[in-house]
């Protein structure tokens, strides 16, 4: 039980430096991209505009800087690289609307609005990130786009970064990726897309460390939280997905080489109309503390077999589930298989822990039911229903 709130100093590590980080920007001197020539009228291409504001800001300041982005105007924009390191600590005050120029690119760009290698940035307000996507999900489902679709805001290679307030819509692909970076706090976040659009996931992370995502509401066609190789130190706890796929945790096992991962917390969240809750494929150390499921698939699922794209390797099944915990869990499910445990012969998994979890039929009358493969570890006393292959402790 001690170990659960042992990431709490964590995060107050990282509030702390989010605390000293709006201080020193108390002192920011605030542009508006109107000055830098940007329309807003939602027709004229304002993307110069952005570029010239950012890099003037970036590399020309001489003290933290805020770019304004106004209320009531909509900025159509190319794809952008918001290219670092910058001088000083930036804040990106997004009131007005933001939308991608609906285009399929003809060479190969991973995202729409791209944040690269920078060391302090604030991203918020109450704008709307409209990624315009139908075009690419429509070549997408025809398996026909030249490349793969981009990303709404792609952060690569930044730390201490906040994303905070923002509506996030039709993304082409995920609506916000995280990559190969550290500090990184999104919150009170709404993403909204439609159920049928394809890899769409809210949040994604990999490679990256100390992330924290909380206070939102996702829905989605695909995860609404997914974190795959090197994703470690994440908390997702306040979030409500549904519709789309659930949290998924390690499951990108793409033939080769795939890290692991590792301390994951979910707590507080609600999944609805979800096909899982929290399925973790390649992953140690993972607690979902009180949960709520509303007419979710599989509302608890690890499957070490999972293989979206049929290109995994069997390598891939031999990636170690350990140390997953369930706690205070309880809820409904559309599938009859409630709890799936599905693990590989040659890596069973090991120290699987319930607590308290309560799971019924969302279809009245009908029962749920457990499967376990190769699983280890132990339930208490409360599992409903029961999972046979954990020792009652
Ligand atoms: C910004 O700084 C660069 C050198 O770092 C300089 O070449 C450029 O003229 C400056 N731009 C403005 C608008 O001052
Ligand atoms: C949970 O998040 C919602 C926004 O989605 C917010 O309104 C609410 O205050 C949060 N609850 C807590 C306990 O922080
Ligand atoms: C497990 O993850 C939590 C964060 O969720 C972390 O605080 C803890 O140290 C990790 N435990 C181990 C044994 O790595
Ligand atoms: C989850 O909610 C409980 C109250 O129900 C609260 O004490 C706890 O701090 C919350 N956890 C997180 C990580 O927000
Ligand atoms: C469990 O794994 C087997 C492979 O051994 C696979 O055929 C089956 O579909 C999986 N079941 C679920 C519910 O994921």
């Amino acid at each position: 039980m001690e170990r659960l709130g042992s990431n709490v100093p964590g995060l107050i590590s990282l509030f702390v430096i989010f605390l000293l980080a709006a201080g020193i920007l108390a002192h920011e001197t605030t542009y508006n991209v109107v000055d830098f020539g940007a329309k807003g009228d939602g027709y004229t291409d304002d993307t110069q505009a952005f570029v010239n504001a950012w890099s003037w800001i970036c590399r020309n300041s001489t003290g933290p800087s805020a770019l304004l982005i106004p209320a009531g105007k909509t900025f159509l924009l190319d794809r952008i690289v918001f290219q670092g390191p910058c001088n000083y600590a930036i804040h990106l005050k997004v009131d007005g609307n933001l939308k991608r120029i609906n285009e399929i690119w003809k060479d190969k760009f991973n995202s729409w609005l791209l944040f690269i290698r920078i060391s302090v940035l604030n991203i918020y307000g109450s704008g709307e990130l409209d990624g315009q996507g139908t075009d690419w999900w429509s070549c997408k489902m025809k398996n026909k786009c030249p490349f793969e679709a981009a990303h709404n805001l792609e952060l690569l290679s930044c730390t201490n970064v906040q994303i905070w307030g923002l509506k996030l819509i039709n993304s082409p692909m995920m609506h916000i990726a995280v990559g190969q970076s550290e500090n990184v706090y999104i919150g009170g976040i709404t993403i909204s897309t439609p159920s049928d659009s394809p890899n769409t996931d809210g949040i994604h992370i990999q490679k990256s460390q100390h992330v924290v995502v909380t206070d939102s509401v996702i829905g989605t066609g695909d995860d609404c939280v997914s974190m795959s190789d090197g994703a470690v130190d994440v908390s997702v706890s306040n979030v409500t997905c549904g519709p789309g796929h659930g949290i998924s945790i390690g499951s990108l096992g793409i033939a080769g080489t795939v890290a692991t991962a590792s301390d994951i917390y979910v707590s507080n969240c609600t999944f609805s109309q979800t096909t899982n809750g929290g399925g973790s494929g390649f992953a140690r150390n993972i607690s979902f503390v009180n949960i709520k499921m509303n007419e979710v698939y599989y509302p608890i699922i690890i499957d070490q077999y999972y293989c979206p794209h049929k290109r995994c390797s069997y390598k891939t099944a031999a990636v170690q589930v350990s140390d997953v915990k369930y706690l205070d869990v309880a809820g409904s499910s559309t599938s009859k298989l409630a709890i799936t445990l599905n693990c590989s012969q040659t890596v069973p998994c090991t120290g699987i822990t319930m607590d308290n979890v309560n799971l019924w039929s969302a279809d009245q009358g009908q029962q749920v039911q457990s499967n376990c493969i190769n699983a280890k570890g132990s339930a208490g006393n409360k599992i409903s229903p029961a999972v046979p292959c954990l020792t009652t402790y």
